[in-house]
């Protein structure tokens, strides 16, 4: 399947489940406790507070969304390794006070290996058990038995494809405060011999989250308390890059032995093909094992991802009225244009290589986001602006640098 295709076919899906089908909310949340729009329930959050009743009892959509700040924050490994980003889309589901666990897990089971065909035996579950004193909830044992009899109707054993997780990965909170719940994420073995399973959670690219159930039961306030919400609601996150990453590195499940990694998807092609044309380098498909002992060829496609990584969070940030700056949400963007300047020039690419970039962003996001095109003129001017002065400081630091070191030789 193409990217295109995944999008679609997960809306498809959720629509013939009877959801409503919604736009991505822009990337200027409004929810005061956030600098980006984080995930797909942003716009939902008076919805499942019981503030506003919800127009629909089921919504599907495919969400921009911005980790680097905040709660969720995955700036500093974007580029080093294969599946983090800063800009990303998040496919979602939502039940306000609708259909709960079971639809919801058997749903995603039934979209992942019935429609897709991913491999059942290289799928794992995980289900919130609290760890130490203080966690919230109880032991999540509905959404346990609703994987125990998935699994053992795929003739797989629970006990090894069902895990527990803390807090810290089984119980999904937005921010700080806000509408939160136990959740359960789905992982995938992507390991030639299918060994990953002891991997989930373990931080590896070999076995990633494609897919997160959380189930909104509590408002957590700013006094430290988890008040249960007065409805059960259902908000799931699937990493779009992802699952469109696995299909292409293992061309729909026929191939594990490539190392995975998003940045196979079709969506990234034509940056890292702009990239090329400019440095004339080739983006070589590797996967550093220690971002500290990088060869010349990992170096160079940790710059391809954040280049094209970040390359997607100007443009859709600008393009929704987020502008760089020098405070909050502002300075974030104006960093992450920094980051990816100083990485250009690793692959020693022209000063105002990183404004060309915005085209091949605008033509894969474009039909997805109209926003993206309708802006297009204005996202290049910011950028171009703020590489320009950008360019300007790094080099005059370059030349008093150069003077420095001349008198010191003399
Ligand atoms: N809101 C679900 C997630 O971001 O994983």
């Amino acid at each position: 399947m193409t990217s295109a295709e995944v999008r679609q076919s997960f809306l498809d899906f959720f629509q013939s489940k009877g959801h409503t089908i919604v736009p991505s909310s822009s990337l200027l949340p409004s929810s005061p406790n956030l600098l980006f729009t984080n995930a797909g329930m942003n716009q939902f959050v008076p919805y499942f507070l019981g503030e506003r009743p919800a127009p629909f009892n089921r919504a599907a959509d495919t969400q921009k969304c911005i980790r680097a700040g905040g709660k969720h924050n995955d700036l500093e490994d974007v580029g080093f390794d294969t599946y983090h980003h800063t800009f990303f889309e998040m496919l979602g589901n939502w039940s306000f006070g609708d259909y709960f666990k079971k639809e919801a897990l058997e749903w995603s089971w039934e979209l992942l290996t019935k429609v897709w065909g991913l491999p059942a035996d290289r799928l794992y579950a995980t289900v919130y058990k609290p760890v130490k004193q203080g966690d919230p909830s109880v032991f999540d044992e509905e959404a346990w038995k609703v994987w125990e009899k998935i699994f053992k109707a795929e003739g797989l054993d629970p006990q090894k494809h069902i895990k527990t997780g803390g807090k810290k990965d089984n119980f999904w909170m937005m921010g700080e405060t806000g509408p939160c719940g136990p959740c359960s994420e789905i992982h995938m073995d992507l390991t030639p011999d299918k060994t990953g399973g002891a991997l989930v959670n373990a931080g590896s690219p070999w076995c990633i989250e494609i897919w997160n159930d959380v189930f909104m039961q509590f408002n957590a306030t700013e006094d430290g308390q988890f008040v249960p919400l007065k409805k059960h609601n259902v908000d799931t996150g699937m990493g779009f890059e992802r699952v469109a990453g696995i299909m292409a590195t293992t061309e729909n499940f026929t191939n594990f032995t490539r190392p995975p990694s998003n940045y196979n998807a079709d969506v990234f092609a034509p940056i890292f093909a702009r990239i090329s044309e400019m440095s004339g380098k080739t983006y070589g498909r590797t996967m550093p094992a220690d971002r500290n002992k990088l060869s010349p060829q990992e170096k160079n496609d940790v710059a391809f991802r954040v280049l094209a990584d970040h390359a997607r969070t100007l443009s859709c940030a600008i393009a929704d009225g987020i502008l760089p700056g020098n405070e909050g949400r502002n300075y974030v963007l104006r960093r992450i244009l920094r980051r990816a300047v100083m990485f250009g020039r690793r692959l020693d690419l022209a000063p105002g290589f990183f404004t060309e970039l915005v085209t091949p962003v605008v033509q894969t996001l474009g039909p997805v986001f109209p926003e993206l095109k309708m802006q297009e003129e204005t996202v290049r001017k910011v950028v171009r602006s703020e590489e320009t002065s950008f360019d300007r400081t790094l080099d005059r630091g370059l030349q008093e640098f150069e003077r420095i070191a001349a008198k010191l030789e003399a």
